[in-house]
């Protein structure tokens, strides 16, 4: 930016947290991180949370308790964080089918949806061998059934993001968003 100071206004609009959504892969921990350095917000992670909440990774969850044992604790551990200010918080890929999550998010939230083309997500998570979902499973049809089921809750994120070329990319085109939205809620 030509502009040194030009990243330094957006540090006030943080009365609400941040929350990044979308599937596995979408990049929302590159991008939450960048995000929360610029802003100066604490960054967290509801998988990180839950695997140090249980001692268990989110792969031995799965596979011990099971899908919906895993959704009761990321539900409690995403609910747990509600009167926490200051965030930027990445969301496990199906958290958002929780409405209780939904309805956090709603209130304290400025949602971010990472809407990366399917095409793209196969292509990363084809080397990707701690996501319990997809362990086994033909990625391109485990995405397409995923997607089919989630979207409508990832679009009702305050802000929607396409792929950029690379994460400072986004991270602009997110200021860019974030600010116009500030700016309309004042
Ligand atoms: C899941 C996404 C994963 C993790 C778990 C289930 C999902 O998180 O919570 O493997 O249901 O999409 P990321 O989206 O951070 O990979």
């Amino acid at each position: 930016m030509k502009d040194p100071n030009f990243l330094k206004k957006y540090q006030n609009y943080h009365d609400k947290n941040i929350a990044l959504i979308g599937h596995m892969g979408s990049g929302k921990s590159t991008i939450g991180k960048l995000i929360a350095k610029k802003l100066k917000l604490r960054y967290l992670d509801s998988d990180q949370l839950i695997e140090k909440n249980t001692n268990k990774t989110i792969y031995e969850i799965f596979k011990s308790d099971g899908e919906t044992k895993f959704r009761t604790i990321e539900e409690s551990t995403i609910l747990s964080l509600k009167n926490k200010k200051n965030l930027v918080l990445s969301l496990g890929g199906g958290s958002i089918i929780s409405a209780k999550v939904r309805q956090l998010l709603n209130k304290n939230y400025i949602t971010l949806f990472l809407d990366i083309d399917l095409s793209i997500l196969v292509k990363r998570l084809k080397y990707s061998n701690k996501r319990p979902l997809i362990a086994g499973q033909d990625i391109e049809t485990k995405i397409k059934e995923l997607d089919i089921f989630r979207r409508k809750y990832y679009l009702l994120a305050d802000i929607i993001l396409k792929e950029y070329d690379n994460p400072s990319e986004t991270l602009i085109n997110f200021l860019i968003k974030y600010k116009k939205l500030n700016e309309k809620n004042y």
